[in-house]
């Protein structure tokens, strides 16, 4: 669904920010772009959505090359991508309807089609009794589930989350990410870059770490993401021993063998 094939992202006046970064995320994936700050996760994320183009290398998004789209192409390719913010990005004067139905507004839906796909959208992310207020009359986490929303209006293939937990307490950082959690599994592919350690090792999901631009690891997902979270890392010598459950008679279980007399 996404691909970088030897990506580098060079600024003018020599910065490196992204250095030959090759890698692959499939459809409904959920992966954490993880590295100190200035490791290169936001421009890995610009990139993207083509808020920037890459010096070399190509990447695919939907097999298409992202890079060498038409300027007026782009419009089309962020309809297929959402994307959630670290400071939210809510336009204070506007109402949360105002903020998550600006994009159907602009696509010329009409009004009562535009309240009630912001209302299921906001449903989806707990806040639909709080249509009517205003950024400032809510919490942090609560402007967060406003921009996730707005993100989402769209029903976006793909969701872009540059450290959306970085102004929040470690409760509401939990709370948000449990909430990304739930929109992948509903198949939604999510990127989502953060520094936060204690975060990334709730899930046992797939993890990219940047270094200076570069791809220092690409952990595998330590199990299928349907399953429950489990450490990050499994220091194997410092576990229990697991207990094998055994029938009665002391055999360990297994299947029965089909029988092939019992067939018809
Ligand atoms: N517009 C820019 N011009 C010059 N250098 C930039 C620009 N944006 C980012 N950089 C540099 O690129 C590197 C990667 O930045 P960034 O992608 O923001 O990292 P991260 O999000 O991991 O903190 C940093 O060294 C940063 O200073
Ligand atoms: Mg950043």
């Amino acid at each position: 669904m996404i691909q970088f094939f030897h990506v580098s992202k060079r600024f003018v006046g020599g910065q490196v920010a992204l250095d030959d970064l090759s890698f692959e995320i499939a459809r409904a994936e959920m992966v954490f772009i993880t590295g100190a700050s200035g490791a290169g996760k936001t421009t890995l994320l610009k990139l993207i959505f083509r808020e920037d183009t890459p010096t070399q290398g190509q990447i695919l998004v939907n097999g298409r090359n992202v890079s060498s789209l038409p300027r007026a192409k782009v419009p089309f390719l962020r309809r297929t991508i959402g994307v959630v913010f670290q400071d939210f990005r809510l336009i204070a004067r506007k109402t949360v309807f105002e903020n998550v139905s600006y994009l159907p507004r602009i696509l010329g839906m009409d009004r009562e089609q535009q309240r009630r796909l912001a209302y299921e959208t906001l449903r989806r992310v707990g806040l639909a009794h709080r249509l009517t207020a205003f950024p400032q009359q809510l919490s942090g986490g609560e402007k967060q589930r406003v921009a996730i929303a707005r993100a989402l209006i769209n029903a976006p293939e793909i969701l872009l989350a540059d450290e959306p937990t970085g102004n929040l307490d470690p409760d509401l950082a939990r709370e948000i990410l449990e909430l990304f959690v739930e929109l992948n599994l509903r198949g939604t592919t999510i990127l989502f870059a953060t520094h936060d350690r204690a975060l990334i090792d709730r899930l046992a999901r797939r993890v990219l770490t940047l270094e200076h631009g570069r791809l220092l690891s690409d952990r595998p997902a330590a199990a299928e993401p349907v399953l429950p979270p489990a450490p990050a890392t499994l220091d194997l010598a410092a576990m229990p021993p697991v207990e094998v459950a055994a029938t009665e008679d002391g055999e360990t279980p297994r299947e029965e063998p089909a029988r092939e007399e019992a067939a018809p």
